[in-house]
């Protein structure tokens, strides 16, 4: 399975600066049979940014979207708008949209489905508070993220997703997951994705504080395909040395 780099720029980066990181990214990314560079720039900068990852090893996709191709919804972005953009993936459930934004689980279930419907490749984010991990509910916490999704797709479908284990208390603030709580959710993750939907190859990413000082420990570890990297997909120094450590893997 190829090694998935993806990085997350949440609400950073107008036009000009977004243009200026994708091309500092596709000027030393060549095409590689062992690795998936991604990026999610703000809606506004995916038209630009497309220009500049056009036929080169860099994807583009959205952090979010809607479940409803078109209508009154204000604020929010449809699935053949992120296609027109040259979109080839979206990110559902970012802990920021369940925690900051009171997302549901229906809400990101209905976005995780109409992507995998769409054939959009979506990275169906999941993970546990630090009140969750420390009153042991990190494994109910995943089941009933991943469990009703899960459970109603089909293999094809199920060949769009990819999922990103990005424990809350771990995004953006420095602290990382240790080996062995990655180890033990991957697993989890894996043992879950077996149970509901067969032997189908769903990557697992790890995201949180993900920098090029800790990677190459987490990616060696089993069921790790790879990062959702947010503060240092900012740097190109950091997201390239991050697409090496992957590639060697
Ligand atoms: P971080 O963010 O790498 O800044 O912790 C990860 C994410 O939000 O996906």
């Amino acid at each position: 399975m190829k090694k998935i780099i993806a990085g997350n720029w949440k609400m950073n980066l107008g036009i000009g600066d977004s243009i200026e990181l994708a091309s500092s990214l596709v000027s030393e990314l060549t095409q590689s049979d062992t690795i998936t560079v991604w990026i999610a720039p703000s809606y506004q900068a995916l038209t630009a940014v497309n220009e500049i990852t056009r036929n080169t090893p860099v994807e583009i996709g959205a952090q979010n979207v809607h479940w409803e191709t078109a209508g009154a919804f204000t604020g929010e972005i449809s699935i053949p708008m992120l296609k027109e953009c040259g979109c080839t993936f979206a990110l559902t459930g970012h802990s920021e949209r369940r925690h900051v934004f009171g997302e549901t689980g229906e809400i990101v279930e209905k976005r995780t489905r109409a992507c995998l419907a769409a054939d959009l490749t979506c990275v169906l984010c999941v993970g546990e508070t630090l009140s969750e991990r420390e009153s042991q509910q990190t494994e109910n916490v995943l089941e009933q993220q991943l469990s009703e999704i899960l459970s109603g797709i089909s293999r094809a479908e199920a060949e769009k997703l990819v999922i990103a284990y990005e424990p809350v208390w771990a995004i953006g603030t420095g602290k990382v997951a240790s080996i062995e709580e990655i180890t033990a959710a991957h697993r989890f993750i894996a043992e879950l994705v077996v149970q509901h939907c067969g032997e189908v190859t769903v990557p697992i990413l790890y995201g949180g504080s993900v920098s090029p000082d800790n990677f190459e420990a987490i990616a060696a570890v089993p069921h790790v395909s790879g990062a959702l990297v947010g503060g240092a997909s900012l740097s190109a120094e950091k997201f390239l040395k991050l697409v090496t450590i992957a590639s060697n893997s």
